[in-house]
C-alpha cells in the first residue's frame, strides 16, 4: 500500500503545472517589456531566444564547457539574450528585475560548476555575451580594450597580429571568456613575471543593478578593486576591460619533459616543490600528474612544462643552477615566438595557423568533470606524493590529472589585499585537481565525484590550512554554497569566501553592499550583502 506515493505525484503535477504557467507568463511579460525599453524592438528580438526558437538549444549548448550541466534535467533559462550593445544589458536587467527573474551572465561558458548557465533557483535568464567580443589593441601605449564575451585566444591573436614585443599574462586555454577568466584572476605562463590578468586590469565598464554603465572613475577604487579577483557574477555585468600588455623577448624557449616513476618522477617531482616558486622571475616551470601507459605498463607520468622569456643559451645554465636532477639538454628545448608558445601549450598541431585561436569550443565540450584546488606552503615529502600515486591507480583515475603552478616572483610582491584574489607570499605552488570522464549517468558521476572528493580528503595534511585556500576561477561548490535561494548571511558565507578571498572577503561583502544591497545578482557562491534577506 503506497498512498503518499500517490499523494505527491498528484501534489508534483500540480506544482509543475503551476511552476510551467507562471514561467511562460513571466517570460512573456518579461519580452513584452525588454522590446518596450528598447530603442529598436524589431532589431533586438532578432538577439533573443526562447525555448520555442530553433537555435535555443545550439546556442545555449554551444557555450557549455562541463557535459556535466548540459543533461535533460538541467535547469534551463528561459530566455537567452546575446547583447550588443550596452542598452540590450540595460533592458535586461531592468525587466528581470521587474518580472522576478535572475539573470546568469555568460562570456566564455568555462565556469565548472556551470553558474554562468545554470540556476537552481528558477526562473532565470541569461546574458550570453558571445556577440561582445571585440578587441582593439594599442600597441603605442601598450594597452588594449577588450570586450567581455572576447576569448582569451582572440586577445592573444590580436596583439600578435600588431606587434611580436608585446602579450599578456593570462590563461592557458584559448577558448576562456575575459569576462569570467579575468575577474576571477587569470594565470598562465607569464605570472611569475607580470602576475594574473586582473593584477593588468587598468580600467572597466561595468552596468550594475541599477542600469548604469560605469567606467573606473565613475565606479570608484572599491568595486573597481572587487571585479579584478572577486569575481564578476556578484557586482553587475562588466562589457569591457582595459588591459597593460607586457613586453616579451623576440623568441622564447620552450620544453616538455615527460618522466614516470620509473625515471625518478617521485624524486623530480619533490625537488621541483621547492626550487620552482624560487626560479628566475622569467622561468616557469609547471608539473602534470596523470597514469599513463608506458610498454604496456601502467605507471604515474610527471611532466614538466615550462617557458623561459629568452634564449636557450641562457636557459641552460639556470636549469643547471637550480634544477639539474631534471638533467635539461638543448635538444628538449625549442625557441618560438610568445604567440607560438600559446599554441605550442594549447595543444594546437605544429604548423597550425594563428587563426586556430578564434576557435571557441575545443575538447572540454565534450567531456564531464570535476575540479578542486589546494595550496601548497611546505613540500610534500616523498611518502606523502606516493598515495597520490596510489589513488591515481585507481579505476576512476583513468582521465585524472594534477596541474602543479608554481608560485614566487612577482606573485611574492604583490600584497595579497591588493585586488581580492588574495595567494601571494609564502605559497610554493597551487594545485588542481581535475576528474574527467567520458560516460554518462548519475553513477559515472558519483563515482568519479567520490573520487576526486576522497584525493581531496587525503591532501588535507599536506596543503594550506585556517583557511584551506582555494582559487576562485576553479570553481568547487563543495566548499560552500548560499543558502536561502542565494541571500545567506555573511557568516555561512565566509565558509567559501575565506577560502577564496582570505581576509578580502569582507571589503568584498561592504563593495556588494553599497553597489547591490538588494543581492539582485547572486548565485550559490555570489558575495552576499550585508542587509538582512528579504
Ligand atoms: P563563464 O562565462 O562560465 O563565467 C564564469 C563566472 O563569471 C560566472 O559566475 C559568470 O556569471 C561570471 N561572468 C562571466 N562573464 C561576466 C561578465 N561579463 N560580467 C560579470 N560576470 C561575469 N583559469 C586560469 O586562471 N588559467 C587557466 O589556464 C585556465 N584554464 C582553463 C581550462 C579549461 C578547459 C577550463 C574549463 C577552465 C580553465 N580555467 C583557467 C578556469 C577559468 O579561468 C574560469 O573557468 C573562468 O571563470 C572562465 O571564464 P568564462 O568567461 O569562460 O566563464
Amino acid at each position: 500500500m503506497k498512498p503518499p506515493n500517490s499523494c505527491v505525484s498528484v501534489a508534483f503535477v500540480v506544482l509543475i503545472s503551476f511552476a510551467l504557467q507562471s514561467s511562460s507568463s513571466s517570460h512573456e511579460d518579461f519580452l513584452q517589456c525588454l522590446y518596450l525599453h528598447s530603442p529598436n524592438a524589431t532589431s533586438f528580438s532578432k538577439l533573443v531566444f526562447t525555448t520555442t526558437n530553433s537555435s535555443y538549444s545550439s546556442l545555449l549548448h554551444f557555450s557549455i564547457h562541463n557535459l556535466r550541466f548540459s543533461s535533460d534535467t538541467t535547469p534551463k533559462p528561459l530566455v537567452i539574450v546575446t547583447p550588443l550593445r550596452p542598452s540590450h544589458i540595460q533592458a535586461s536587467i531592468f525587466c528581470s528585475q521587474r518580472h522576478g527573474l535572475q539573470i546568469r551572465t555568460r562570456s566564455g561558458g568555462h565556469d565548472y560548476e556551470g553558474l554562468s548557465y545554470v540556476s537552481h533557483h528558477l526562473p532565470f535568464i541569461v546574458l550570453d555575451l558571445i556577440n561582445l567580443n571585440s578587441v582593439q589593441v594599442d600597441r603605442h601605449s601598450a594597452t588594449a580594450w577588450v570586450q567581455s564575451g572576447a576569448t582569451v585566444g582572440q586577445v592573444y591573436y590580436q596583439i600578435a597580429q600588431k606587434t611580436k614585443s608585446l602579450a599578456f599574462p593570462a590563461g592557458v586555454c584559448t577558448t576562456m571568456g575575459v569576462g569570467g577568466h579575468f575577474s576571477g584572476g587569470g594565470y598562465g605562463f607569464l605570472m611569475r613575471k607580470y602576475g594574473l590578468a586582473a593584477d593588468n586590469i587598468i580600467d572597466a565598464h561595468i552596468i550594475d543593478a541599477k542600469g548604469r554603465l560605469l567606467d573606473r572613475e565613475s565606479m570608484g577604487e572599491d568595486l573597481f578593486w572587487a571585479i579584478r579577483g572577486g569575481g564578476g557574477a556578484s557586482f553587475g555585468v562588466i562589457t569591457a576591460w582595459k588591459i597593460r600588455l607586457v613586453s616579451v623577448p623576440p623568441s622564447v624557449t620552450v620544453f616538455r619533459i615527460p618522466r614516470t616513476l620509473e625515471q625518478n618522477a617521485t624524486k623530480l617531482v619533490h625537488i621541483w616543490q621547492s626550487v620552482g616558486s624560487k626560479l628566475d622571475k622569467d622561468l616557469f616551470i609547471r608539473v602534470i600528474l596523470q597514469r599513463v601507459n608506458v610498454n604496456n605498463r601502467t605507471t604515474i607520468q610527471a611532466s614538466f612544462e615550462s617557458m623561459f622569456l629568452g634564449s636557450v643559451g641562457k636557459l641552460l645554465p639556470l636549469m643547471q643552477d637550480m634544477f639539474p636532477e631534471l638533467g635539461l639538454v638543448r635538444e628538449d628545448c625549442v625557441e618560438m615566438s610568445w604567440i607560438d608558445s600559446i599554441l605550442y601549450f594549447a595543444n594546437f598541431s605544429s604548423g597550425s595557423p594563428l587563426e586556430v585561436l578564434l576557435n571557441r569550443t575545443d575538447l572540454t565540450n565534450g567531456l564531464f568533470f570535476k575540479a578542486k584546488s589546494d595550496y601548497v606552503r611546505k613540500a610534500i615529502p616523498e611518502d606523502g606524493l606516493e598515495g597520490i600515486w596510489t589513488m591515481f591507480y585507481e579505476q576512476e583515475a583513468e582521465f585524472a590529472i594534477m596541474i602543479l603552478n608554481p608560485y614566487g616572483g612577482r606573485m611574492d610582491e604583490i600584497p595579497e589585499d591588493e585586488i581580492p584574489f588574495p595567494h601571494r607570499f609564502g605559497n610554493l605552488y597551487k594545485i588542481q585537481h581535475e576528474v574527467y570522464w567520458l560516460e554518462e549517468g548519475n553513477e559515472a558521476e558519483e563515482r568519479h565525484i567520490n573520487w576526486i572528493r576522497r584525493l581531496y580528503a587525503y591532501m588535507a595534511p599536506f596543503v594550506s590550512k585556517s583557511p584551506r585556500a582555494a582559487y576562485l576561477n576553479y570553481r568547487d561548490l563543495d566548499i560552500g554554497v548560499n543558502n536561502n535561494n542565494g541571500h545567506t548571511g555573511y557568516d555561512e558565507a565566509s565558509i567559501w569566501g575565506s577560502k577564496y578571498f582570505k581576509n578580502n572577503f569582507k571589503r568584498l561583502a561592504d563593495v556588494k553592499t553599497n553597489v547591490d544591497p538588494l543581492n539582485f545578482f547572486r548565485n550559490e557562491q555570489s558575495i552576499p550583502s550585508l542587509i538582512p534577506s528579504h
